[in-house]
């Protein structure tokens, strides 16, 4: 069934813009794969919840949309690299958001020999993102993802996985949204180019259905050398 990959590595990075889906098909891939989910906003949004200095640091540019300064990301994705649960493969999500981030992460991977096996760019229109993130709903203690319209929970309001309280994401508004689409094209969308000419990029359907995505993401996955 396709598990070809489990005793190899997986390395990939999700590339997308805000609710393209990269939470979403990470959840999946990260229990196919068996290697971990690393997720940049969820890091952040944790040290938020615990009042660290990196959340106290990070909270003012999320909540308006814009990026936190790359001197603050680099070095936390480099460390969680490092560690024990990253030497079979990692996914990243949400990270590199700018060439800055990008390069850093290469020069990190050549320093310890290791490559990208593949990085995924979800395609997905701006109407269809705002729908979608204005329409998101996480569960407040497991992280779940949810959407009112296409995903709902099975009781509403309530997380089907773990019982918890559904919330929108403080970021979820549609002022932020927007901003958070604009920071996107100016700083994230290079990337694609960037990965292109690499050779590491393959671009899928976002908008497509979610077992639709996933199915397309684990077949170029098992095309990939
Ligand atoms: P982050 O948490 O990474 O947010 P984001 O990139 O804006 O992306 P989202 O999490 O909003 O969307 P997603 O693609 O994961 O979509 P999802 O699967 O949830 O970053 C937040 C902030 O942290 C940034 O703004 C920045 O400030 C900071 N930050 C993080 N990383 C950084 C970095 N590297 N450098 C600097 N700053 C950084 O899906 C969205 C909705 O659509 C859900 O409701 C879902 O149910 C629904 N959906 C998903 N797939 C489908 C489908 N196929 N069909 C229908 N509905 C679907
Ligand atoms: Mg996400």
């Amino acid at each position: 069934r396709g598990t070809q990959r489990r005793d190899e590595m997986l390395r990939a990075v999700l590339l997308g813009p805000p609710g393209a889906g990269k939470g979403t098909q990470a959840v999946r891939l990260v229990e196919k794969y068996e290697i971990p989910h690393i997720s940049t906003g969820d890091i952040f949004r944790k040290n938020i919840k615990e009042g660290t200095e990196l959340g106290k640091k990070a909270q003012e540019y999320m909540n308006a949309g814009a990026l936190v300064p790359d001197e603050l990301v680099v070095d936390l994705v480099k460390d969680r690299l490092q560690q024990d649960d990253c030497k079979n493969g990692f996914l990243l999500d949400g990270f590199p958001r700018t060439i800055f981030q990008a390069e850093k992460l290469d020069e990190f991977l050549s320093e310890s020999n290791l490559k990208m096996d593949i990085v995924i760019n979800l395609q997905v229109e701006k109407e269809a993102l705002i729908k979608r993130l204005t329409g998101r709903r996480v569960c407040k203690d497991c992280g779940a993802s949810y959407h009112i319209v296409n995903i709902p929970p099975k009781k509403e309001g309530v997380c089907d996985i773990c019982g918890g309280e559904l919330i929108q994401r403080k970021d979820d508004n549609i002022e932020t949204v927007e901003n958070r689409i604009n920071v996107y094209e100016e700083q994230t969308a290079p990337l694609i180019g960037y990965y292109k000419e690499a050779g590491s990029l393959v671009d899928f359907d976002g908008e497509a259905s979610l077992d639709e995505v996933f199915d397309a993401i684990v077949q170029a996955i098992g095309e990939q050398e």
